[in-house]
């Protein structure tokens, strides 16, 4: 009797959990073509009152759409989501509209002056090529790879992160999410230069970014003519020695990914133990949405950085199918998209057609906190493509 009872509690439990999880799928995307075609009129709007933006990356203090040119590292996430959009609906609509606002940032494949190449490339073109298969966009993809290699230093075996800042040669941690770019240019052109700059790149990173914890250093400034370590330090964290919530994510993303393209374990146990650090981490709220930083001084009066969260859920997704500890990562993922779909949108038709409330840019610089970001609506896009993929038992990434 006992026996049958629990089978039938962990049954019922189960179900419960899978029907959230499909809630939550198509709730979240009802939601995102709503204020997606909120977001174009807001767009035009803003275009109207002469604003010479492309793409829509937050708001600004005044609740007016913040938009911004191409070479902005925000600009590929709106044209991102609108692939998305198309890959879920399969939608001519979308299709189109993806295409407009890819072709507006495409110049930015041969823009070396900075590391974000994939954060705007891959999210737009990458997307594209991988449901249109486009020969354009291929092309495009292996540019764009080019140009970002010319920033790679063999001395210090990274590629580098920003130009005119305090620093000689800065990586951050950031870094880690162009890598993606990399791995699929050597695919598409057979030029393994790509690839071996992208594996360096990630082991000199796993060796000089993180602290014995796992959590990472924001800033590793280096030498770039002997490749020492001069500094490690922070830019949009609390501290030089604290965790910055968004940068744990991105490690963790950036980890789960290098092991999908590499198969190498080093990567594999690198985003296990990242993972730790933040699941484990008292300062992560029950909801599993972080603060802003996990050593801020206020917890729990501090600002909440829901773009973190939404990294950490479509990369948890992605890792819990490589790992002996996938349930768990499955259940905090499926936690976290519930709890943005429920309790961190935005009501229709507000917030000039974003999707997603609470995020924070930087808060040492006190700008775009607590406000939506274009990347926290792309990566919660993502994360429920791969919840969905996860419940159709396809690949959880295509
Ligand atoms: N890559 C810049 C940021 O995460 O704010």
């Amino acid at each position: 009797m006992n026996k049958k009872y629990t089978i039938v509690c962990l049954l019922g439990a189960f179900l419960q959990l899978n029907a959230f999880a499909q809630k939550s799928v198509s709730k979240g995307f009802a939601l995102a073509q709503k204020q997606t075609e909120v977001m174009l009129s807001s767009i035009d709007q803003a275009k109207n009152s002469g604003n010479v933006g492309v793409t829509p990356r937050s708001l600004t203090a005044n609740g007016d759409l913040a938009l911004v040119p191409s070479k902005d590292w925000c600009s590929g996430f709106f044209p991102g989501e609108l692939w998305f959009l198309y890959q879920y609906t399969g939608q001519e609509k979308w299709l189109k509209l993806a295409k407009t606002f890819t072709a507006f940032i495409e110049d930015q494949k041969t823009n070396g002056g900075t590391h974000d190449m994939g954060f705007k490339i891959y999210t737009s073109v990458g997307n594209g090529y991988r449901l249109t298969k486009d020969p354009h966009y291929r092309d495009v993809i292996i540019e764009g790879a080019k140009t970002l290699s010319t920033r790679f230093n063999p001395k210090v075996g990274c590629i580098k992160s920003w130009d005119n800042r305090i620093w000689k040669f800065p990586v951050i941690i950031d870094n880690m999410m162009n890598l993606e770019l990399l791995f699929e240019a050597t695919k598409l052109s057979g030029d393994s230069s790509f690839y071996k700059i992208a594996v360096t790149h990630a082991n000199t990173t796993i060796k000089n970014h993180f602290r014995a914890n796992y959590s990472s250093y924001h800033v590793v400034s280096y030498d770039p003519e002997t490749g020492e370590v001069l500094k490690k330090q922070t830019h949009q964290g609390y501290a030089d020695e604290s965790a910055w919530s968004r940068g744990q994510s991105w490690a963790l993303y950036g980890y789960t990914m290098c092991y999908r393209e590499t198969g190498d374990k080093t990567y594999l146990r690198q985003a296990e133990n990242v993972a730790k650090f933040i699941l484990d981490n008292p300062a992560l709220p029950q909801d599993l949405v972080p603060y802003w930083d996990y050593n801020a001084p206020n917890i729990p009066n501090e600002q909440r950085d829901v773009s973190a969260a939404a990294v950490m859920a479509s990369a948890l997704y992605e890792l819990s199918t490589y790992s002996t500890n996938g349930k768990l990562y499955r259940g905090k993922a499926d936690l976290i998209v519930k709890n943005l779909t429920d309790r961190y949108t935005a009501g229709p038709g507000t917030s000039k057609g974003f999707i997603l409330l609470h995020s924070t840019g930087s808060r040492p610089a006190n700008t775009e906190v607590d406000l939506p970001l274009s990347y926290a609506d792309y990566y919660y896009l993502e994360a429920l493509l791969r919840q969905k993929h996860l419940d159709d038992k396809k690949p959880v990434v295509d």
